[in-house]
């Protein structure tokens, strides 16, 4: 079993260049199987959940190769298979392959989407999305198998409950070919709806508005081969300045687009956290005093729930008590029994609201990562703290977090992995 091991305390200065965006990735290689022919996607990061998806698109058939950052991906000889179980599991964004395969063949087979266990991770917005376009749903209680079938795919006006990234961008993927027009109200509004609705435009959708809380799908016959350069991940950049904040000493985090991140730096500033933003390079350095505040997370443009997490971390450096309040998912505290045994003094209300005491100095631990970006935090409560930390479960740090250990050593980080025998 793989581990990280960071001697933590050390002053952190240099550079860190920022990778695509996750979330954006996920979506952007099977947008690609839209295409008739070749894709090119660029800037795509080196994370597991990348491999995972490469994995389901060679199962159906579609050449995939990468070079760097580059991937070339062409479906010519796609064919539209069952998805296996274990292939669908493997990560959360497998469901992109329902909307996706609906736009083109009208028929898909796959099994519930897997992911991090941070709440019960409905996909009904996505199926009545679907349904209201004339899909009809089955679904298998026992194996959790999925049929999506429609004679037609029909445009329809949809209005999403709740703002959901996954289910606007599938039901965007679905009505690219469906005749007619699709609106979609109150969609999600994340940055990287705009970077995939660029991508499917490029190869001669016609949708406007995304970015917006309506977006309009005119429903095109076919769609042709294009490029898209993923934008870069606002949560891997807020992940770092996070770090900077706490050890940094003039820590460059580059290659970021502030704009997309506005709600973190607005809160660096109530904090008292110094900053500097020079076009697409952020520099901070590791703040004397932080002011405590109070953290809820909300739907884009609102601070990102995906960096709740890691900020608990700093806020356990504040002088007095923060509240941190979780809005989006169920189950995202489970980081706080660790940060507590470092040293942190975190009450827990309830699994979505949590007082902060600080300062607390932190300390070297055995810990484990319970979900993806609470296991950043414990990165980030171990580069803080004095001695030794040893943290287990580290696939899910890796499946979003591109070259973690490279990128904290170059700027004077003690991070290894280890193998160690169970
Ligand atoms: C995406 C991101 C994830 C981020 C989240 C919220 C990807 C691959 N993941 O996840 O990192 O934390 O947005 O910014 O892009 N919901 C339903 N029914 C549905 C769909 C969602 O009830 O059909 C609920 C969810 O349980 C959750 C909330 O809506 O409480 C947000 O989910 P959603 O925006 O869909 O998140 P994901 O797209 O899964």
């Amino acid at each position: 079993m793989e581990k990280i091991i960071i001697n933590g305390g050390k002053t952190l200065s240099g550079s860190i260049q920022i990778g695509g965006a996750k979330n954006s990735v996920v979506a952007l290689i099977p947008a690609a199987l839209l295409a008739e022919g070749k894709t090119v996607i660029s800037n795509v990061p080196n994370i597991t959940d990348r491999d995972a998806l490469f994995n389901i698109v060679k199962a159906l058939g579609v050449k995939v190769s990468k070079e760097d950052t580059i991937v070339n991906i062409d479906s010519t000889n796609i064919k539209n298979v069952e998805i296996s179980e274990e292939l669908s599991k493997k990560l959360r964004a497998s469901y992109y392959f329902m909307g996706v395969l609906l736009a083109k063949y009208k028929h898909v087979e796959m099994y519930f989407p897997g992911g991090c266990n941070i709440g019960a991770r409905p996909i009904d917005l996505h199926l009545k999305g679907f349904e209201a376009m004339g899909v009809k749903v089955s679904h298998d209680e026992e194996t959790h198998k999925y049929i999506l079938d429609a004679k037609k795919l029909k445009g329809a006006k949809i209005s999403l409950d709740f703002a959901s990234v996954g289910a606007t961008i599938n039901i965007m993927f679905a009505a690219t070919m469906a005749e007619g027009t699709t609106v979609i109200e109150n969609a999600a509004k994340e940055t990287e709806i705009i970077n995939i609705a660029d991508f499917l435009n490029a190869m001669g959708a016609d949708i406007t508005g995304a970015g917006t809380s309506t977006i309009k799908i005119n429903g095109v016959k076919k769609l042709h081969s294009a490029s898209i350069s993923v934008i870069p991940d606002r949560i891997e950049a807020g992940t770092y300045l996070i770090i900077g904040a706490l050890v940094g000493d003039n820590l460059k985090v580059c290659g970021v687009n502030p704009d997309h991140i506005t709600a973190v730096l607005n809160k660096f500033k109530d904090m008292g956290i110094d900053y500097k933003v020079e076009g697409n390079i952020i520099t901070i350095s590791k703040a004397k005093i932080i002011n405590p505040i109070n953290i809820t997370t909300l739907v884009y443009p609102g601070f990102p729930t995906d960096l709740g997490q890691p900020m608990s971390v700093l806020l356990t450096q504040a002088d007095g008590t923060s509240y941190f309040e979780e809005t989006i998912w169920e189950n995202r505290m489970q980081h706080v029994e660790y940060l507590n045994k470092m040293g942190a003094n975190i009450e827990l209300k309830d699994n979505s609201h949590a007082v902060i005491n600080g300062p607390s100095p932190l300390h070297g631990a055995s810990i484990n990562a319970t979900d993806l970006r609470g296991g950043a935090a414990l990165v980030v409560a171990g580069l803080a703290a004095d001695g030794q930390t040893i943290i287990s479960n580290i696939d899910y740090i890796l499946r979003g977090y591109e070259n973690l250990i490279i990128k904290l050593n170059n700027v004077g980080a003690d991070i290894q992995i280890i193998n160690v025998d169970e």
